[in-house]
């Protein structure tokens, strides 16, 4: 008996060598750590319980029945992030770069299929060479695989991509079905072709990190949602990022213990907006200063930052915010934002997630680039997202609602539950200036005529009480209330239940 254990024992631990102490130097050499390391980071203490250590590739060609590692070049499990569940794998760029192989993909569908059958959400962390090249199609097929767990999952467990090493080929196209991708700066990089093919293709000389490192992809692309310094960062902020998740679609999110009361007032807020109405402020002191203990997970900031997304708590429970940002743009939407938004609200939506909007918009972006790019269809998508959504929605116009961007921003049009406004807000067609500019054009020479009328579009619309005469706007709050106002709003929407009609899926314009 003694004997069998010291075996068992033994194999585990050539598993847990993974490629061995020479290529784990290698691996630290490069500032990263192992997949074990990284499990041990994100994961509660001894949380982690490890499935298929002892599966091995059944290759045989280019001498591969002499290269079998026990584990086979990715780990999986699950365990505990806050004492809950999820499921787990990490790719072991110590064994042949992490590559997939037929096995290799079993073990992460094997994960994914049990993440599905008890609702907990999956984390993968990427380090791999891509497909296994000994292996050929038997590879390919196993990424096919994923690939296809990736989209069933979508909307019923939450999916987070981690990536922390290479990521190229179609190996990028896991994490691209997932909900978020986070990248490590330096260390990870994603395309789909690398930069030896854009040379041969394109003629253009790039290196890996200009072409897929964490930098281009968090400002250009906006493929990846967060750019971390390193792996310990990353994993420590995906465990704080992941608390605010709810576990599936049948569940809401989490609700943490807060000492930050409902009913704080924040006077500063009364004074934030600027009298001069073209002069820019931060929304994100706003959203800072509503939210519990001034705590705001945002996604995203450097990629289309005239939007602003991200999570915070109120009242302990975790809110989806999307807002305008004043500074940058004036808060325009563009083809980069609507996607952005458009991303953020179906996630919200898909896992009860409510959703607070601020709205402070000039409406969307005029110009040749955008209307070349296709601003029509791209803004169609954050408009369809915001009334496809079904979850609670409270809407504050702090300042301008202004045009087409009213309608989208969670108007009370597009179901919206409580639209507030701020007694600085003016919601109308567009800014007074241009509105003269085309309904009294014929004036245009005359200075003090045009003054005049500016003055009376102005007075007229420049404010929210002719939409709240409508009732398009539900009340016109104190900014210093907002935060009590937007709490008790959302406590009230707590037990929402409204449905869509049955379909297939509708089709919203990609
Ligand atoms: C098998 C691989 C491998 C792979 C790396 N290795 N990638 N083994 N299949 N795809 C092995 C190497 O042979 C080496 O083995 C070890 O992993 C470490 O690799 P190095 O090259 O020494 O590391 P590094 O210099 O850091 O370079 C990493 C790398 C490079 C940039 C990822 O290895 C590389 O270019 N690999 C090939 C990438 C690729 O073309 N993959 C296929 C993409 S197509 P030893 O024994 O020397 O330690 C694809 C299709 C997916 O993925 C389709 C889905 C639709």
């Amino acid at each position: 008996m003694q004997d069998i254990i010291e075996q068992l024992r033994a194999k585990q631990a050539a598993a847990r060598l993974g490629g061995g102490e020479h290529r784990i130097k290698q691996q630290h050499l490069k500032g990263k750590l192992t997949a074990r390391e990284r499990l041990a980071v994100l994961l509660d203490d001894g949380s982690f319980e490890e499935l298929d250590m002892f599966v091995e590739h059944r290759s045989t060609d280019f001498d591969m029945a002499d290269q079998k590692i026990p584990g086979d070049g990715v780990v999986t499990g699950y365990g505990t992030i806050n004492g809950r569940l999820l499921f787990v794998f990490s790719q072991d760029f110590t064994v042949m770069g992490g590559s997939l192989s037929e096995a290799n993909a079993e073990k992460i569908c094997k994960i994914m299929d049990q993440a599905m059958k008890v609702g907990a959400p999956v984390i993968g962390l990427n380090d791999s060479g891509g497909a296994r090249i000994q292996e050929g199609v038997a590879s390919m097929g196993g990424y096919a695989e994923i690939f296809q767990r990736n989209v069933l999952a979508s909307g019923v467990i939450p999916q987070i991509s981690v990536i922390m090493g290479p990521c190229a080929g179609g190996a990028v196209y896991s994490p691209a079905m997932t909900d978020f991708i986070f990248m490590v700066r330096d260390s990870s990089y994603m395309f789909v072709t690398g930069p030896d093919v854009v040379k041969t293709v394109t003629h253009e000389a790039v290196t890996a990190e200009e072409l897929g490192g964490a930098n281009v992809h968090s400002t250009k692309s906006g493929v990846a949602d967060l750019a971390f310094e390193n792996d310990i960062e990353a994993l420590l902020l995906t465990r704080k990022f992941f608390d605010f998740l709810p576990a599936n679609n049948r569940e809401k999110s989490p609700r943490w213990p807060t000492d930050d009361p409902g009913s704080r007032e924040e006077p500063s807020l009364d004074t934030i907006i600027p009298d001069d109405p073209v002069q820019p402020y931060d929304i994100k002191e706003v959203i800072l200063k509503v939210a519990d203990e001034g705590n705001f997970f945002e996604l995203q900031p450097d990629y289309a930052q005239n939007l602003v997304i991200g999570f915070i708590r109120l009242q302990g429970s975790t809110v989806g915010v999307v807002a305008n940002q004043p500074a940058v743009l004036a808060g325009c939407l563009d083809i980069n934002s609507s996607r952005k938004g458009a991303r953020f609200v179906r996630f919200c939506d898909a896992f009860n997630i409510p959703i607070f909007t601020l709205v402070d918009t000039t409406g969307f972006m005029p110009g040749i680039t955008q209307e070349y790019g296709g601003i029509i269809q791209q803004g169609a998508k954050l408009l369809y997202a915001y009334a496809e959504c079904t979850v609670p929605k409270v809407t504050l116009i702090t300042r301008k609602g202004y045009g087409g961007a009213y309608d989208v921003m969670a108007s009370k049009h597009l179901r919206g539950d409580l639209n507030f406004a701020w007694p600085t807000a003016e919601v109308a067609v567009m800014g007074a200036k241009g509105a003269v500019e085309i309904i009294f054009r014929k004036d245009l020479g005359d200075e003090q005529k045009i003054a005049t009328r500016t003055e009376e579009y102005q007075k007229k619309f420049a404010n929210p009480f002719i939409a709240a005469s409508r009732g398009y706007i539900d009340d016109i709050v104190m900014p210093h209330e907002t935060r009590e106002r937007v709490c008790r709003a959302f406590a009230m929407l707590r037990d929402k239940k409204l449905e869509n009609p049955w379909r297939k899926h509708g089709n919203i314009p990609l």
